[in-house]
């Protein structure tokens, strides 16, 4: 099958695109208003972007009415945010956060979750997350002029907090203990447990 992608629909381009570009790494972000809410939301257009400085991206697309989303609002007002990581046992919750909810609604009380005090930036972790990456923001880079146009956020990671409970006895993140999903296509996420090595 060949694709030109410019005669499919917006979102026909996305379903494809998500079903190949995978398995992708979950970031659930947390991030906090100017009055105080908490905000949480899960963001699979994610990678690291290098280690001198640490950094990462995120990708925001707009709502389909042409306004950023809360995530990326917050984000814009002062510039931080916290990467947390999704283990499975985190997977309902991330869900839950994935729904748009209005900005005043504060979507840690609402999943259930726990705020954890951030060292280095104001949004504090989700404390239930095995890992969080205090971000601030390096550059914002609008893509697409449309209603639906992304924003791609480029963050420093300013401090690591890495939960003891994933570590091995060398002191490594433990890959088993980590549990991390990946999402897929659709609906359909994977597990890390199908492991190999090559040298
Ligand atoms: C696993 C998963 C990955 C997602 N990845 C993205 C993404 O990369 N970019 C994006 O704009 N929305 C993504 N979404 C949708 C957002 O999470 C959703 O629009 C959310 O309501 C945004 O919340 P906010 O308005 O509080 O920022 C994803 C949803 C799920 C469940």
């Amino acid at each position: 099958m060949d694709i030109d992608p410019a005669t499919l629909t917006v979102g026909r381009v996305y379903q494809v695109m998500i079903s190949i570009i995978t398995p992708r790494p979950i970031a659930w972000v947390s991030t906090i208003s100017p009055a105080g809410v908490c905000n949480v939301a899960p963001f699979s257009y994610f990678t690291g972007v290098g280690s001198q400085p640490p950094s990462l991206m995120i990708s925001v697309v707009n709502k389909p009415d042409g306004t950023p989303k809360d995530t990326l609002r917050n984000i814009q007002a002062n510039g931080e945010f916290v990467v947390n990581i999704v283990s499975h046992s985190l997977s309902q919750a991330m869900i839950e956060t994935s729904r748009e909810y209005p900005y005043e609604v504060n979507e840690m009380d609402l999943a259930g979750l726990h705020p954890q005090p951030s060292r280095c930036v104001q949004p504090p972790g989700i404390a239930e997350s095995p890992v969080q990456l205090e971000c601030r923001v390096m550059q914002i880079v609008r893509i697409g002029d449309g209603l639906l146009a992304t924003h791609a956020v480029f963050g420093q990671i300013v401090w690591m907090r890495i939960a003891d409970r994933v570590l091995n006895e060398a002191g490594e993140v433990d890959p088993q203990l980590l549990d991390t999903i990946g999402r897929l296509g659709g609906k359909t996420y994977t597990r890390t447990r199908d492991r190999f090595e090559l040298w």
